[in-house]
């Protein structure tokens, strides 16, 4: 267990029901990751030899006791893509699945991986639609493969594939002959998602009673129920769990690697994973597949731990535990206090008061509404933008255009060094400046902050597209700080047709804000 878990361990209890409740479990539980090969099989993702590789380690790193890295007879580049990732030397181990035939087996054979994962379907609807095969044929092909992958000296994991649909006395025949073939870990599928936590329990336990060796449980998410099957499985006696980053896999996927994780460790106090590392894997896997992370995903979603209304961020200020389960840095996920359509006073003085806005309480209200009137279709308002809106309210009759830009040139282009030049009028007095940078932006701000001495820092600018194509219209943010003066920020904000001239109109009204306050003080 890393450092920062030990921290954690047996202070997160969720319920006390839980506690009450939930059997105590002293069984090691493995986890099984297989978004290198179920959750590839989902439509649309293709990995490349690269991308495998990487996540691979990544797994690796994340602390998964296996990986299921993929199907080695599926193709010539997923075989040589097996054979390197054997090569890596990783900690977790590493296998490749395989139907339960001699030229399957092989192609695992060639890959140099010690680890095979073979399965046949065992359900009536498989055998005679799919396989057209009787009872016999497939307990015979069951257990050859089984004698066979063990005479190459592989460790082998035997599944009946969709076992939940599969008559119990068969299942159990099939499970006692690969076992006493030698394989190794027996695995149960839910294919296709159609279990109930209680059925879980039942079939766990009559595998169980009849078979002597590690069971493990695949459990898809047809129904929603794929976490909280794998669960109750464990509490049946299953010790390896299936499961892909972020719920990848067919269909609706398999069980989230990081559901049953922080639920095995926070209601069970069974380590598996480095739980910190969950967050940096699920948008490492999400760039690679291409698969966004529904926002209301749990653990992982971009809203797993964020608070906007009112009610809940004045509990969250007070203490965090008030509304989240448990706390994100356990999983490596960031807290996000958003702005928005249901924020209260609370949340908008806790933002201002991070970025140093000085706000007199006397007009929030008046901010609040324009803060709403913006917010009205969900818009979610950003750092940036509450500083706008608070610089509007603040200052909206009071700037004085009393810094202004006389001219303004810019030279871009291949091999040559963004240079701009401005000549900026500051309370009668005209100053022009040359600057280069990395970019005509850049250099334009450069330009213009040296011809207004350096009053001014800038703190962060924000351009968005608003409309797509080349002649988009943009809309550049800009935040300034007093340098010379208290450190406080101004806001500016302009749309255009040009990135430069606009990011230029933008820094220049925030300019004229940071002046008029000075003035004023
Ligand atoms: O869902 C399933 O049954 C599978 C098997 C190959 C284990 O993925
Ligand atoms: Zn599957």
């Amino acid at each position: 267990m890393s450092e920062k878990m030990t921290q954690w361990k047996g202070k997160l209890s969720a319920s006390p029901y839980n506690d009450r409740v939930l059997p105590l479990l002293s069984h090691k539980v493995e986890i099984l990751d297989t978004t290198l090969r179920d959750g590839e099989q989902a439509p649309g993702i293709a990995l490349s030899m690269s991308d495998k590789i990487a996540i691979a380690k990544a797994l690796d790193d994340l602390g998964v006791d296996e990986i299921e890295a993929g199907f080695s007879a599926s193709g010539k580049e997923e075989k040589e893509t097996l054979k390197r990732i054997a090569g890596l030397g990783l900690t977790s181990r590493v296998c490749s699945l395989a139907r339960s035939t001699v030229s399957d087996i092989d192609a695992v054979i060639d890959t140099g991986l010690d680890y095979i994962h073979t399965f046949i379907a065992t359900s009536d609807i498989h055998l005679e639609r799919k396989l057209k095969m009787t009872k016999e044929q497939v307990l015979e092909r069951a257990v050859s493969a089984v004698q066979y992958a063990k005479d190459h000296g592989l460790k082998v994991q035997f599944s009946c594939e969709d076992a939940t649909r599969s008559d119990l006395d068969f299942l159990k025949k099939v499970y006692g002959g690969v076992v006493e073939a030698g394989a190794d870990v027996i695995d149960i599928p839910d294919t296709v998602g159609v279990m109930s936590p209680r059925s879980m329990e039942f079939l766990v336990s009559e595998i169980s009673k009849s078979v002597k060796v590690p069971i493990a449980v695949h459990c898809h998410n047809d129904m929603g129920l794929a976490t909280a099957n794998s669960i109750a499985a464990v509490e049946a006696g299953a010790s390896q769990v299936h499961v892909c980053v972020n719920g990848l896999g067919e269909r609706a996927g398999n069980a989230p690697l990081e559901e049953v994780a922080v639920l095995l460790f926070i209601n069970y106090g069974i380590s598996t994973v480095d739980l910190s590392k969950i967050g940096q894997v699920s948008k490492a896997i999400s760039r690679y597949t291409g698969y966004p992370i529904e926002y209301t995903k749990p653990i992982i979603g971009r809203n797993a731990f964020a608070h906007e209304s009112g009610i809940h961020v004045h509990g969250m200020l007070a203490d965090s535990s008030t509304y989240e389960a448990f706390p994100p840095e356990l999983v490596g996920m960031d807290r996000n206090i958003s702005l928005g359509k249901h924020s209260g006073a609370h949340s908008v003085r806790e933002r201002l008061d991070r970025m140093r806005v000085d706000f007199p309480e006397d007009k929030m209200s008046e901010l609040m509404d324009s803060m709403k009137a913006i917010a009205v279709g969900g818009k979610k308002i950003d750092d940036i933008e509450l500083a706008v809106i608070a610089d509007n309210v603040l200052w909206k009759d009071r700037v004085q255009h009393s810094v202004v830009l006389k001219e303004f040139v810019v030279i871009t282009g291949k091999n040559v060094t963004p240079t701009a030049t401005v000549t900026i009028e500051m309370d009668g007095k005209k100053n022009t400046v040359s600057q280069v940078g990395l970019g005509p932006v850049d250099a334009a701000m450069s330009a213009i902050r040296d011809a207004v001495n350096g009053n001014v820092s800038l703190e962060e600018l924000r351009l968005d597209a608003i409309t797509g194509g080349s002649d988009s219209i943009c809309e550049v943010s800009v935040l300034v700080k007093d340098a010379k003066g208290d450190g406080s920020i101004s806001a500016g904000k302009a749309v255009g047709l040009d990135i430069v001239n606009t990011s230029v109109d933008a820094i220049m009204e925030a300019i004229n804000r940071d002046h008029s306050r000075r003035k004023s003080q």
